[in-house]
């Protein structure tokens, strides 16, 4: 969309591959997953040790090619995402319940994990074809947006996907204590008894998936959820209205539109 042809791109995209893919490795350890896309995660098959390791790799080889790029702000710039990622891991694992600070915990927590990633991409594109800072600013906006919507449609399908097509567990998040979107606003409108309920699901482990699902339905909090994520995907686009039209910007909103489409 920028007309960059240059060979960074090829090294940017890769890096970007390996630094995702490391952080899943270890995402499937620390959430103890046992399928992704449909098939045995690799610490099913191999362990954690190697996972772990495996995941180190792919990381340092990442950044030996953004190194080869020779541009320091990309570099910065996906060091400063593969920073901000591990912290949100590490606030969602270390964040404790609390009603006051639920939704804005959650927001700051998938803006790190996961919108960062989106973002860091779209600005790295950017700055290796000498764009302008204000389109970097858009596009680093474009992918910001992106990112959360992404992450609220994946926390939704966790409650409401087929198992086939989600191609891991279904209900993984409530089972282990995973303070979502759809479980926020089912506890926002909720009676007392039903705030008690998700209180105590989300902090011992008593935890059931059925009771939940009736609630999240009765408050519509799927809907509501997925009316989150459209307007991060509207946000989004807007973000790259200004580009002139291109098949590329055009597979942008395509994506845009297929994030809300999927099934998993
Ligand atoms: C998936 O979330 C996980 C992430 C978006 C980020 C994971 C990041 C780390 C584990 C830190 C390690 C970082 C590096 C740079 C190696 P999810 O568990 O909500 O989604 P899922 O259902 O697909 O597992
Ligand atoms: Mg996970």
């Amino acid at each position: 969309m920028l007309n960059y042809s240059g060979e960074s791109r090829v090294n940017i995209a890769a890096s970007v591959e390996f630094i995702h893919n490391a952080t899943l490795l270890h995402d499937d350890v620390l959430d103890e997953s046992k399928a992704r896309h449909g098939v045995a995660t690799a610490n099913k098959i191999w362990g954690n040790k190697s996972s772990i390791l495996v995941g180190d790799l792919l990381l340092t080889l990442a950044f030996r090619w953004l190194i080869e790029c020779g541009n320091l702000s990309v570099l910065s710039i996906l060091s400063k995402a593969s920073n901000l990622l591990v912290k949100g891991e590490i606030k969602q694992m270390t964040t404790r319940f609390d009603p006051n600070t639920i939704r804005k915990n959650y927001f700051n927590i998938i803006g790190e994990k996961t919108a960062s990633l989106f973002s860091a991409c779209s600005e790295a594109a950017s700055v290796v074809s000498g764009a302008t800072s204000d389109e970097t600013e858009r596009l680093r906006n474009f992918g910001f947006n992106f990112g959360m919507a992404f992450q609220i449609i994946d926390d939704v399908l966790d409650y409401t996907a087929n198992q086939g097509t989600l191609g891991k567990q279904l209900g993984k998040d409530f089972f282990e204590g995973k303070v979502t979107l759809p479980s926020i606003i089912a506890y926002e409108k909720g009676s007392p008894s039903e705030q008690k309920f998700w209180e105590k699901s989300f902090s011992s482990a008593r935890h059931n998936f059925d009771q939940a699902l009736q609630y999240i339905n009765h408050h519509n909090a799927i809907h509501v959820s997925m009316e989150e994520a459209k307007h991060y995907i509207n946000m989004a686009q807007s973000n790259i209205d200004t580009f002139s039209d291109s098949l590329y910007k055009t597979a942008l909103i395509d994506f845009l539109n297929a994030s809300i489409e999927r099934q998993g």
